[in-house]
């Protein structure tokens, strides 16, 4: 019955796991507990992306130790970062930490997406057909709804539903300490949500971003540029997937960042913009990681933790590391 509701283009295979999935699923739903597993493609953030947003958080701890603290995410989609937000905010006891959640939640991704593939297409196309049917059935949003309403820290999130273009120019000015940017892909869109962060942040803030696989210095540019309003293809010389569109708006914007694992991070300073170096702190574990990305990044894990014993090596050595060029594959 589910493979006759999604779209054509999602293969047999991935709606067969999907009708697993939606059991799983219907589970949570009915005992209250948060779903983030693979129908509707929910663990967006790449389980090492993940790692570093949680280090942000402990960096913020060790530099600022906040009293409050006011985060807009910009791409809720069902949940997942949210919840990594809300989970390090309590890692650190900061009750008065606050997060402003913006979604449409409408297909914004339509045919573009999916036909954006270059030079050939690649096996993502299955996950954007599947956000694409999770928007238009309306389950994204109520899934996003339920994660956090059982997140048990839902007085902690405010939820504003729209397009972002309309809905980011609504809020204060310099009104909060981070910006959280992962919503279109879409060099036009990219551009504009980051120009609405840089206004809303506060001296000292932060804003950062998923999706920057590479730097728009590492591209092949002239092959590349016309792709930016797509979502990812593949950059010819770097042979490895990527999002144009972020690249180019996030170079426009502040030249190269600081990012890790296609974290990126800027953090304000008067008027300028600097790099924000996450590698003098441990990571840990995130709470909320599954089975299958725990065995994958344990060994990481434990790599990364033992370069403390190493001194001005062990430093270079988590340089190089966080920065995940040695990744190829991802979502
Ligand atoms: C990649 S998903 C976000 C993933 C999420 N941050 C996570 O890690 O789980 C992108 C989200 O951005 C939303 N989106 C795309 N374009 C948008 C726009 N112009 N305004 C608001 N939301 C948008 C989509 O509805 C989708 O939920």
């Amino acid at each position: 019955m589910l493979t006759k509701a999604v779209s054509p283009k999602i293969s047999t295979q991935k709606a067969t796991r999907m009708e697993h999935a939606l059991s799983l699923f219907l589970y949570s739903l009915t005992g209250g507990k948060p779903y983030l597993s693979e129908a509707f493609a929910g663990q967006q953030p790449d389980a090492f992306r993940t790692l570093f947003m949680q280090s942000l958080i402990d960096y913020i701890e060790e530099e600022q130790n906040p009293e409050s603290f006011e985060a807009v995410e910009v791409g809720s989609w069902v949940g997942a970062s949210t919840l990594n937000w809300l989970d390090s905010f309590a890692h650190h006891g900061w009750d008065r930490a606050h997060i402003t959640c913006c979604d449409a939640w409408e297909n914004t991704y339509g045919l573009a997406g999916l036909e954006g593939h270059y030079p050939a297409p690649i096996p993502l196309d299955d996950t954007l057909a599947v956000m694409a049917t999770a928007l238009n059935t309306g389950v994204a949003e109520a899934l996003f709804r339920h994660n956090i309403a059982v997140s048990g820290h839902k007085e902690k999130v405010t939820i504003v539903k729209g397009l972002s273009q309309r809905t980011l120019p609504r809020l204060r000015s310099e009104g909060f300490d981070m910006v959280f940017i992962d919503a279109s892909h879409a060099y036009t869109q990219v551009r504009s949500d980051i120009h609405e962060a840089k206004r809303l942040v506060k001296d000292g803030g932060f804003v950062c971003g998923d999706d920057l696989e590479l730097q728009w210095s590492e591209c092949d540019r002239t092959a590349v540029e016309p792709y930016i309003e797509k979502d990812c293809i593949v950059d010819p010389g770097a042979d490895r997937y990527f999002h144009p569109g972020v690249s180019k708006a996030v170079d426009e914007a502040f030249g190269s960042v600081s990012v890790y694992w296609g974290f990126w991070v800027m953090q304000r300073v008067g008027d300028e913009w600097r790099k924000v170096d996450l590698t003098g702190l441990p990571l840990r574990l995130p709470r909320g990681i599954g089975d299958k990305e725990k065995d994958l990044i344990g060994s990481f894990l434990q790599a990364y933790q033992d370069s403390f014993k190493l001194g001005d090596a062990g430093r270079q050595l988590r340089r190089q590391f966080s920065s995940g060029k040695f990744h190829t594959t991802g979502a």
